[in-house]
């Protein structure tokens, strides 16, 4: 239980203060759990992910330790290809979790800070291959396939179009429209000749 383990901090700089998990039948040899943390486009940028303190998430993660004391080494990555899933944590299981059949973890959404500490207690735990996914984690479980989910349509239905008219129909409306222009134009000249008719009697 995460409660009932040493605090991390007393482990750091106090190897042999805790038995490297061997109560517990876990002995984590070889390399230990590692951490691909995703700073692209999306990942770590308040403009896409505003309200989170990015570089302290960041910070955090880089200090985590394992229960023998190993620091969990941490790869900064750009984009990891679900940029939708900001931010996007990867756990690569340990050398012994892997040999128990540990694949890498795939964490998005990664945002809030209590999900450091629910990382941070797996992790002490063993990690992939070798303690059950946190339940807090599982929600946020996803892959480097996952897909964007498509967007709701919230569209107006489109307008429907004017039946095209046909071709005869079509000059008979540009006949029409002609005889009307026409007809203003003769209306112009009419008014145009009565008012120099009545200047030039006036002169
Ligand atoms: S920026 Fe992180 S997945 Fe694209």
């Amino acid at each position: 239980m995460a409660g009932q383990r040493p605090k991390r901090a007393d482990t750091v700089g106090a190897k042999g203060t805790f038995d490297g998990g061997r109560a517990s039948g876990v002995s984590v040899r070889g390399r230990p759990c590692q951490l691909v943390v995703c700073r692209g486009c999306c990942c770590g940028r308040k403009k896409k992910r505003p309200g989170v303190d990015h570089q302290g998430q960041l910070a955090r993660l880089s200090a985590l330790r394992d229960h023998e004391g190993r620091d969990i080494p941490v790869r900064v990555s750009t984009c990891l290809g679900i940029c939708f899933k900001a931010n996007v944590v990867v756990v690569q299981p340990s050398s012994e979790g892997r040999a128990r059949g540990g694949r890498p973890v795939w964490l998005g959404d990664f945002l809030e800070d209590r999900l450091v500490d629910d990382l941070d207690d797996w992790i002490f735990d063993g990690g992939p291959g070798i303690s059950p996914l946190p339940e807090a984690l599982q929600q946020h479980l996803t892959s480097k396939d996952a897909e964007k989910p498509k967007k709701k349509s919230g569209k107006k239905p489109k307008k429907e179009k004017k039946p095209r008219k046909e071709k005869g129909e079509k000059g008979a409306a540009r006949g029409k429209a002609e005889s009307v222009k026409r007809e203003k134009k003769s209306k112009k000249d009419k008014r145009k000749k009565a008012k120099d008719g009545k200047a030039g009697e006036r002169a």
